[in-house]
């Protein structure tokens, strides 16, 4: 275990048996060819990755840079779109794949610029979803695991930049923040 990782939360031999289980719920939903899967960088990275492989379906894969971050630990309350050409959606289904749902605003304002876009349909797929009060704010389509209101890493998820490359999501050492 990483030295700035409390304790795992949620480990690989977990994460893989889950993520074959919310496959099978994707592929009852998109079972016909022409999905758009918009992955959501950097966090979704590794999960869409993993995910991604897991649905035979015919499908275009597209990345969006978001930020609502700037290295802390508690979102600055405003999303920005860091990418300077949006994916082409118009009439398509559209996926989007992030690794975490915490207050919710990253996923409304994306789904809202995917519809504007044209988009024929937007449904969400998160890894995890904290379990919390979001009066107003979209809640994800589908999830891999609900956990509590704390800081986690790995798996995607990163603290500054670090600890992407974890295989397992871990709780972060509050000394270490
Ligand atoms: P939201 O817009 O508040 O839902 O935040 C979503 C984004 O914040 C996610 O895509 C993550 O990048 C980041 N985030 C939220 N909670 C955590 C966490 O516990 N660890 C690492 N990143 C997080
Ligand atoms: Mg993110």
């Amino acid at each position: 275990m990483h030295r700035d990782v409390e304790r795992i939360l949620i480990n690989g031999e977990e994460i893989r048996e889950r993520l074959d289980c919310v496959a099978k719920n994707l592929m009852a939903e998109f079972a016909s060819d022409g999905l758009v899967v918009v992955i959501l960088l950097k966090g979704a990275l590794v999960f869409a990755a993993d995910m991604c492989r897991r649905l035979p379906v015919t499908m275009t894969v597209e990345c969006l840079n978001i930020s609502s971050y700037h290295g802390n630990i508690k979102t600055s309350g405003k999303v920005e779109f860091l990418d300077r050409k949006m994916p082409e959606v118009e009439g398509k289904k559209v996926l989007i794949m992030d690794d975490i749902l915490d207050t919710g605003l990253t996923m409304c304002a994306v789904s809202d610029a995917l519809l504007e876009l044209g988009a024929s349909e937007v449904r969400s797929c998160v890894l995890l979803n904290k379990r919390k009060e979001r009066a107003g704010m979209c809640e994800a389509d589908f999830k891999a695991f609900d956990i509590d209101d704390e800081f986690v890493i790995g798996y995607g998820l990163d603290y500054q930049g670090r600890y992407r490359n974890l295989p397992y999501v871990g709780v972060m050492k509050q000394e270490s923040i």
